[in-house]
């Protein structure tokens, strides 16, 4: 195994690869239940989280290894002042990998230059979450296929803030690279900065920007991550970006919804789409499994 940081390095090849053992571990995970025997997770998150870090959890303890970690730094010496560097020092010392969720954009990269074991990046800040986005990429071949070139000439938009987001970046390193034709659509004060140097469409109005999809991944508004007085009014954002039934009738028939979660329901995504047939949510949970023991194999 070795450090997962980005996708950047990430050949179609290896996500192919990655994508048929995930299929191996779903149709026969008695298989698997032994391949992370007498291996030990260490699990850092320096920023709250429900999927990822549970999830992680329970694909090492299905493989057959054992986890310990911290979901709040507040319970570990980092409250005394320890740095990164030495807990990543101390933390690779007892676990044979790390998996860090850290605010700050980077902070993996530099663990994985401390680390002793690979070090799987959990999100850091808006840069990067590449589990999330093999997690995604996962859920839409089971819908779009197994061919190999499924994903070529399909339009997915991405819809909310996208600024903020690393599941978004992440996303549209991978998709990109796998033939799918991105786009992005947010206010502008929430678009990335430089998106017009990206290999993406980008549209303000989401009305326009779902025509012609074929899946629709909204994004939350991080209200924690917000430059002082530039929130949005979230009336008018969720009158305007909030993904709707009207919207979805604007896109190709059978289109998919996706949302890495958390969902604000009724800023991102309304309650009837998050909860209907067309939406991937609850698949993107349960890959998520499945695609980390691969990840953690
Ligand atoms: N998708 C995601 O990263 O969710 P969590 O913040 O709950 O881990």
């Amino acid at each position: 195994m070795r450090h997962i940081i980005d996708l950047c390095d990430l050949t179609e090849k290896e996500f192919s690869d990655l994508y048929k053992l995930t299929t191996n571990i779903i149709d026969r995970p008695e298989g698997y239940a032994d391949a992370c025997r007498g291996k030990v997770l260490g699990s850092l998150f320096y920023e709250p989280s429900t999927r990822t870090n549970f999830s992680f959890q329970t694909a090492m303890l299905r493989a057959g290894g054992t986890v310990f970690g911290f979901a709040d730094p507040k319970s570990t010496s980092t409250a005394k002042g320890e740095t990164l560097k030495d807990t990543i020092k101390m933390v690779s010392g007892y676990a044979d990998v790390v998996v860090m969720r850290n605010p700050k954009e980077g902070a993996a990269k530099a663990a994985s230059l401390y680390s002793n074991v690979p070090v799987v990046n959990a999100g850091d800040g808006w840069h990067a979450h590449p589990t999330q986005a093999l997690l995604d990429a996962f859920s839409l071949r089971q819908v779009w296929g197994h061919d190999r070139n499924a994903f070529k000439g399909k339009n997915l938009l991405i819809l909310g803030d996208c600024a903020h987001s690393r599941v978004c970046r992440s996303n549209v390193l991978l998709l990109t690279k796998l033939g799918v034709n991105v786009s992005l659509c947010a206010p502008r004060t929430l678009l990335p900065a430089g998106v017009d140097n990206w290999p993406v469409t980008v549209h303000t109005d989401s009305k326009k920007a779902v025509r012609d999809m074929d899946a629709v991944m909204c994004l939350r508004l991080q209200l924690e991550r917000q430059q002082a007085g530039l929130l949005p009014d979230l009336r008018e954002y969720s009158k305007r970006f909030c993904l709707t039934t009207a919207h979805m009738e604007l896109a190709r028939s059978g289109a998919h919804i996706m949302h890495p979660g958390p969902i604000l329901r009724g800023l991102d995504v309304s309650d009837a789409l998050a909860d209907s047939s067309q939406s991937l949510i609850l698949d993107q949970v349960s890959a998520g499994v499945s695609v980390r023991m691969a990840v953690l194999y």
